[in-house]
């Protein structure tokens, strides 16, 4: 892994080839995500998804290809946030010391300045600190928990968010929601993201671009909505119709660019009061 910052891509992923065993996973797949851009890597069940999740955050080796991460300086340049909300987070913590323990594995700051960044963080993602700070992953809906997630991820000030599949275990309403939480923040921190799922709806939410996996090969990519509304191959074809709606669903506008997302510094990114509902 090495270091891209001079380029305007966070993420440059160059012709990667993972495989278990005999079996090869992902053959030859490239993609990259622009600093302050949204990725969308969509596909159906054993793509390959989440093994380039996990070969992304170096927990699986590849055969060949090269990752290149532009870490700006963060020691930890990808953060994640997985399918499952709940069990993704510790059981016998507080949601106030799950947020911060990024900052306090690095030592980063006193107790009270960690615990202040995430008490910004739990107002930012739409929960309230009073009302949150020492409520236990499993008094949390499914909703709630992901937004601790999403707060936990963002403290450590990632330069490239991993999403895999982070709705996909949520009601539709709350789907709705929390990508709505996730565009806001990709609006005003700029945040690059890396979002994965099997629901091209949902990936329409999100991202500006996607790649289409299909057996381990991207088959197609380019602009989410030029893909939606002229899919080029036969399987994103079929994924659009497997695709269900999401009511209501409608993309925000992104407007510019406001912090850097590899250098800036809490809390002020976060600050200002949070338009999200709170009860999913
Ligand atoms: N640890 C492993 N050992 C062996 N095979 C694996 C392992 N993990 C995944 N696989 C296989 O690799 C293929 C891709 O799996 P992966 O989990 O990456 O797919 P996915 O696109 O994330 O699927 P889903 O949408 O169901 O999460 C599948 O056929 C799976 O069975
Ligand atoms: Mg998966």
């Amino acid at each position: 892994m090495s270091d891209v910052a001079s380029t305007p891509d966070v993420l440059i992923v160059s012709n990667l080839v993972v495989g278990y065993g005999d079996r090869v996973v992902l053959d030859g797949v490239s993609i990259n995500v622009p600093k302050g851009g949204s990725v969308g890597l969509v596909g159906e069940s054993g793509s390959g998804k989440s093994t380039f999740a996990r070969t992304i955050l170096g927990l699986q080796k590849p055969r060949s290809g090269s990752i290149n991460i532009a870490s700006g300086g963060a020691d930890h340049p990808v953060q994640m946030v997985f399918q499952d909300p709940i069990s993704s987070l510790n059981p016998h913590r507080a949601a106030l010391d799950i947020v911060a323990e990024p900052l306090t594995i690095r030592g980063e700051g006193t107790m009270r300045q960690r615990r202040e960044s995430a008490r910004e963080l739990l107002s930012r993602v739409g929960l309230d600190p009073h009302r949150f700070a020492d409520a236990r992953p499993s008094t949390l809906s499914g909703g709630q928990a992901q937004r601790v997630a999403i707060a936990r991820a963002l403290i450590a000030r990632p330069a490239l968010l991993l999403c895999d599949e982070p709705v996909s275990s949520l009601d539709v309403s709350v789907q709705a929601r929390v990508l709505n939480l996730l565009a806001e923040l990709r609006d005003e921190i700029g945040l690059s993201m890396l979002f994965i799922s099997h629901d091209l709806a949902v990936v329409r939410m999100i991202a500006d671009s996607v790649a289409v996996l299909c057996e381990g090969q991207i088959v197609e990519s380019g602009d989410t909505e030029s893909v939606i509304s002229a899919p080029q191959h036969e399987y994103t074809r079929q994924l659009l119709e497997a695709a269900p709606r999401l009511p209501g669903a409608s993309r925000p506008a992104p407007t510019s660019t406001l912090i850097d997302p590899v250098n800036f510094s809490p809390p002020a990114p976060f600050a200002g009061p949070s338009p999200e509902p709170k009860d999913d």
